[in-house]
């Protein structure tokens, strides 16, 4: 049963000792969705709201964020599952090392192979960089599609970069449109996106 994978996999994340992040955590944050959503959305870290919570995305970025799916018709409680590159909040906020993403990397792995999403939304550099390309560059590869194992993958500009500079929500809604696009194509061409 896939939900008691999902379960047992929790566990085992929330016990995770592999990268120095676990000493300052409160706890872990696995991701939030149901297990047979079709898109996957993919940030950097927990922040402190989501390290209290134990949710992902549920401080100001996370606002933004339902925002933008709701706009292209999808919802965390619906057809998207939420998880992080890491899943421990790193210190200050700063970006996970490196190092960090790549001991974090095969929990993610172990989700996506669970979920087996059609379509993955990658927000900002550090979700690129852990799960596509170390070098990648999120202003270079934004807005175009990449196939990886068989899953299509969309790289895009993180919420909080949008809240510091609301210019590049522009490039945002496009790459939403070819999300919807796509959706249609693979999932269910009747697909309605309220705002795109
Ligand atoms: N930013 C992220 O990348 N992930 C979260 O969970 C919250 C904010």
């Amino acid at each position: 049963m896939i939900e008691r994978e999902f379960q047992r996999l929790e566990e085992e994340v929330g016990a995770c000792v592999r990268c120095p992040l676990h000493e300052k955590r409160i706890q872990a944050v696995f991701g939030t969705g149901h297990p047979f959503s079709e898109i996957m959305v993919i940030g950097e870290g927990p922040g402190e709201e989501e390290d209290r919570q134990g949710l992902p995305f549920v401080g100001k970025s996370g606002q933004l964020l339902d925002k933008i799916l709701a706009a292209a018709g999808f919802s965390r409680d619906e057809n998207v599952y939420i998880a992080n590159i890491v899943k421990c909040r790193p210190p200050e906020n700063r970006e996970p090392a490196p190092e960090e993403r790549a001991a974090c990397l095969p929990w993610l792995e172990e989700q996506i192979a669970l979920i087996q999403p059609n379509i993955i939304i990658l927000l900002g550099s550090t979700a690129l960089k852990g799960l596509i390309d170390p070098e990648g560059k999120i202003t270079r590869m934004r807005g175009t599609w990449i196939q990886w194992n068989d899953i299509w993958v969309m790289p895009t500009y993180h919420p909080s970069a949008l809240l510091r500079n609301p210019d590049l929500k522009k490039e945002v809604w496009e790459d939403m449109k070819e999300v919807v696009r796509k959706y249609r194509e693979v999932v269910d061409p009747t697909h309605k996106a309220p705002h795109l």
